[in-house]
């Protein structure tokens, strides 16, 4: 099977994106039948960062962020959308073609989007279009997304259709999305979805002082020490729960539920736990991130590999559509 899936490089990857894509992402890169084509969206970042440097900045962060979550670059597809422009944005025009405007008028990203920011530029617009032909140019099968994609996944089959009606029915592959139920939707500290743009979400590459700052900023209601608490309504549980094995969390819920046990404690032991689960995570990232020349060979040696995929769908496309001789 081909997996394809890509993150945004509008800052470091936070534990939604781990939890939500990068680590699906990785494990099913680690079947042996599978081919993973993992990426960095840059250009869609643009809609929303215009400072070139911080954009290289922040792309190398997701970079090290999917090599330090285990991905095997050598033996899979690594590579950022910018590098290979040409042929995203060549597939993307043609679908572009093909979208209707109420689609793109109605998707509930751009709605979310237009209404909180003051740049509602046409990038941003034509977004989904970008993302479908991300997915469509290396006829990937399954893209493992978090909730939120969910219509961006229908848009792009809906695109492929309507293109293949055209075309013929073997032009494009239309891709399924896979989203794990149970981190589709990681919360952020405040108990809304984990965002960027919300400013609730918890980076765990940060040093564990800092670390522990943004834990004790976790929500919670106003009860005491002493007070019996309910698990199931709180956010430091809830977060606890996704990092924590069965044992601590059947132990942090029978705290809870006896009284006596504080936030204070629960938080400390999502700090904990944290720094533990991701120990090897935390210490590679520090290590790409300190040998960038390294990280830049990785991403080169992954494009001259991708280009060599995408160059050969735009060419079959081209040849679908009679656009040559
Ligand atoms: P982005 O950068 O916003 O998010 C990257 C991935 O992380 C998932 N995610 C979450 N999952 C669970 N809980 C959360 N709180 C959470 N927050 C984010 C997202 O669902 C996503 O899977 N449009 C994409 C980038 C993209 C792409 C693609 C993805 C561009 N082209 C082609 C797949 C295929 C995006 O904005 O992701």
């Amino acid at each position: 099977m081909r997996i394809l899936t890509g993150i945004q490089a509008s800052g470091r990857p936070h534990l939604g994106n781990i939890l939500g894509a990068i680590r699906p992402a990785i494990k099913l890169s680690k079947n042996p039948a599978n081919e993973s084509f993992l990426f960095i969206a840059d250009l869609h970042t643009l809609t929303s960062l215009k400072d070139g440097k911080q954009l290289r900045e922040n792309t190398y962060a997701i970079a090290a962020a999917w090599l330090a979550c285990g991905f095997d670059a050598d033996k899979n597809f690594f590579y950022r959308q910018s590098k290979l422009a040409g042929y995203h944005t060549e597939l993307m025009w043609y679908l572009n073609c093909f979208t209707p405007f109420p689609m793109l008028a109605n998707a509930t990203s751009f709605k979310d989007k237009s209404e909180k920011l003051g740049d509602v530029n046409a990038g941003l617009f034509t977004y989904p279009v970008l993302q479908a032909a991300d997915i469509m140019l290396y006829d990937a099968q399954i893209v493992p997304v978090g909730k939120d994609q969910r219509q961006h996944l229908e848009m792009t089959r809906d695109l492929g259709g309507a293109f293949n009606r055209q075309y013929g029915e073997d032009t494009l592959v239309l891709p399924e999305a896979k989203i794990d139920e149970a981190v589709m939707t990681i919360p952020g500290i405040d108990g809304l979805k984990m965002s960027k743009s919300l400013n609730n979400y918890i980076d765990i590459f940060l040093d564990e002082k800092e670390l522990l700052k943004v834990v004790k900023k976790v929500v919670t209601d106003a009860k005491t020490l002493e007070d019996v608490k309910n698990p199931d309504e709180d956010n430091v549980f809830k977060l606890y729960s996704l990092v924590a094995n069965s044992k601590e969390i059947e132990e942090m819920r029978a705290n809870y539920l006896a009284g006596g046990y504080g936030y204070g404690h629960a938080k400390n032991a999502l700090h904990a736990v944290l720094v533990r689960e991701f120990k090897e995570e935390r210490e590679k990232f520090e290590y790409y991130m300190n040998h960038i020349p390294e990280l830049e060979q990785k991403l080169q040696e992954g494009e001259a590999k991708a280009e060599v995929i995408a160059k050969s769908t735009i060419q079959r496309i081209r040849k679908k559509m009679n656009l040559d001789d």
